[in-house]
């Protein structure tokens, strides 16, 4: 089935603003997606006494979606201090874009990281904040699943609960999830991003992801696992 895209997502996709790299940058940052490989970068010039964001770029290889929700979100951007642009989220940008398909929320979660990405750099670099060391632990895997988001709903699958334990043993996580009232179709797409995701901490080597369905029976992936 065609996807529908919005007027706005049109045009941010077949106009985009802002796109490029900032030379001499005071920061910049490359974020890519686990849940389709594609990838983003943002420049930023930053006011060193206001704080205010006075240019922002980003090149993008993504999709429609991601294009658009970049350039939106640098349009919003620019103009207003980091610390007002660090609030910012993929729905906010994706309602300025009259919306996106749910399947397609992942995209503007990648946009959105990437420039939010960017200002901790610049932070980092001014000596405002401190590079972050990953704990290998529950909290921080917890954390990053809120990066996952349901095709179905558009929404993370840990405010939707659907992660039923994390258990790390040695350095193996065993992640159950339960689809609830997602259709079995995701859970590929699910277990995928999933794994994805959790692999980027790069101090675990194994990730097994246990998916259940609405009658509570595990969805094994293509390989049978
Ligand atoms: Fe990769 Fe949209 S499909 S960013």
């Amino acid at each position: 089935m065609a996807i529908k895209y919005s007027p706005t997502v049109i045009e941010h996709f077949t106009n985009p603003q802002n796109v490029g790299e900032i030379e001499n940058a005071d920061a910049a940052a490359t974020e890519g997606s686990p849940a389709c490989g594609d990838m983003l970068t943002f420049t930023l010039k930053v006011d060193p006494e206001s704080h205010v964001i006075e240019d922002v770029r980003f090149r993008s290889y993504g999709c429609a979606s991601n294009i658009s929700t970049a350039s939106m979100a640098t349009v919003l951007a620019k103009g207003k201090p980091v610390e007002e642009v660090k609030n910012f989220n993929a729905k906010i940008i994706s309602e300025k874009l009259g919306g996106l398909p749910a399947t397609k929320m992942h995209c503007s979660v990648l946009a959105v990281n990437g420039l939010k990405a960017a200002i901790k750099q610049w932070e980092i670099n001014n000596g405002l904040a401190e590079e972050e060391e990953i704990q290998c632990n529950v909290t921080t895997i917890k954390k990053l699943l809120k990066h996952v988001i349901n095709p179905q709903t558009g929404k993370n699958i840990i405010s939707m609960g659907m992660i039923n334990f994390i258990k790390i043993d040695g350095a193996k996580v065993f992640i159950e999830v339960n689809l609830g009232d997602t259709e079995d179709m995701y859970a590929e797409n699910i277990r995928d991003e999933i794994t994805e995701t959790i692999e980027s901490m790069k101090c675990l080597e194994e990730v097994v992801v246990r998916i259940l369905d609405r009658q509570k029976f595990e969805i094994k992936d293509n390989n049978g696992v």
